[in-house]
């Protein structure tokens, strides 16, 4: 693995590896402790969209691995004064960086720019897309709790349409034998999601009922042009992720959500640090995560 653009480059054996990869990296990680794997490498943030989680975790993983990390403040870099993709990320292979990890508003810029630049490519998040980390650290945080994705009962609720965490889910636990579920309001759930192996429940009752993870995803009102929702307070009324419809789950369903939250609004307040909330959790996973893909492009890059 020399990039990882998204989760449809794995096959399912490739995922299991990076998770058990990943599992070894949590213990070095609870244990601070370092290793040299990157020592002499460069890694660098380039995110042109906002990132708490993501971003720290990569530079967290990046330098528990022993490398040295930069981050570009996009907003106060040539790109301001029109510099292009490309012309960026030549600039970083003249600065001699080894792996670029990149975020983006547009799908499919990481694609790109792992044809015009030599250093290893890592998509942290690319416009509706993928975000092959964030759904390997949810992978991750699942088998913790129910070792297995044979038969797992998983269900994606909300802005599903403008998801790239949804997209990554869906296409990597159908490649791991989960069975994923759908629901949202109609103007959020494209039929077209099917295609990527899940079922569309229009009933959200229904769509918990023998759930085992419901993954709540946040509106994401940056993306949506035009109206598809009547308010925050009616989707919350509606859609939204609350004790009441959990009521209808007689599995003890765990609750993960990506981040950050709008609480009360796809996720009730109290439910983010409930005892069925692994949603810290999937924050510490994500480093372990990170660790581990970056060690394996280490491993087929520069061993
Ligand atoms: N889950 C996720 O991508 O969070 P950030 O936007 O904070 O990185």
């Amino acid at each position: 693995m020399e990039h990882l653009t998204g989760i449809a480059e794995l096959s399912g054996a490739e995922i299991i590896e990076l998770l058990d990869r990943a599992a070894d990296a949590k213990k070095r990680l609870l244990a601070r402790k370092k290793t040299e794997t990157l020592k002499g490498r460069s890694v660098a943030m380039l995110f042109y969209e906002n990132s708490t989680r993501t971003k720290l975790s990569f530079e967290e993983a990046a330098k528990y691995l022993g490398a040295d990390v930069y981050g570009l403040a996009v907003a106060s870099s040539s790109v301001q004064k029109g510099e292009s993709l490309v012309d960026t990320g030549r600039t970083l292979d003249a600065l001699q960086t080894d792996i670029v990890v990149i975020r983006h508003s547009l799908s499919g810029v990481p694609i790109f720019l792992k044809k015009h630049v030599s250093a290893s490519i890592v998509n942290a998040g690319d416009g509706m897309r993928e975000h092959p980390t964030q759904a390997l650290l949810d992978f991750l945080t699942m088998r913790e709790r129910f070792g297995d994705f044979r038969g797992l009962n998983v269900t994606i609720l909300g802005d599903v349409r403008h998801s790239r965490v949804a997209r990554s889910n869906i296409i990597g636990l159908s490649r791991l034998g989960a069975n994923v579920t759908v629901s949202g309001p109609g103007t959020l759930v494209p039929q077209e999601i099917a295609a990527l192996s899940c079922q569309i429940e229009p009933d959200m009752t229904e769509s918990v009922r023998r759930a085992d993870v419901i993954m709540g995803l946040r509106l994401q009102t940056e993306r949506q042009q035009s109206a598809l929702i009547p308010s925050l307070q009616e989707y919350n009324k509606i859609y939204g992720i609350t004790e009441e419809l959990l009521k209808n789950n007689a599995r003890g369903a765990v609750i993960l959500h990506p981040g950050p939250v709008n609480r009360d609004v796809e996720l009730a307040h109290g439910l983010v640090e409930a005892e069925r909330s692994l949603i810290h959790t999937q924050v510490t996973n994500g480093v372990a995560v990170r660790m581990a893909v970056l060690e394996q492009i280490a491993e087929s890059r520069f061993s």
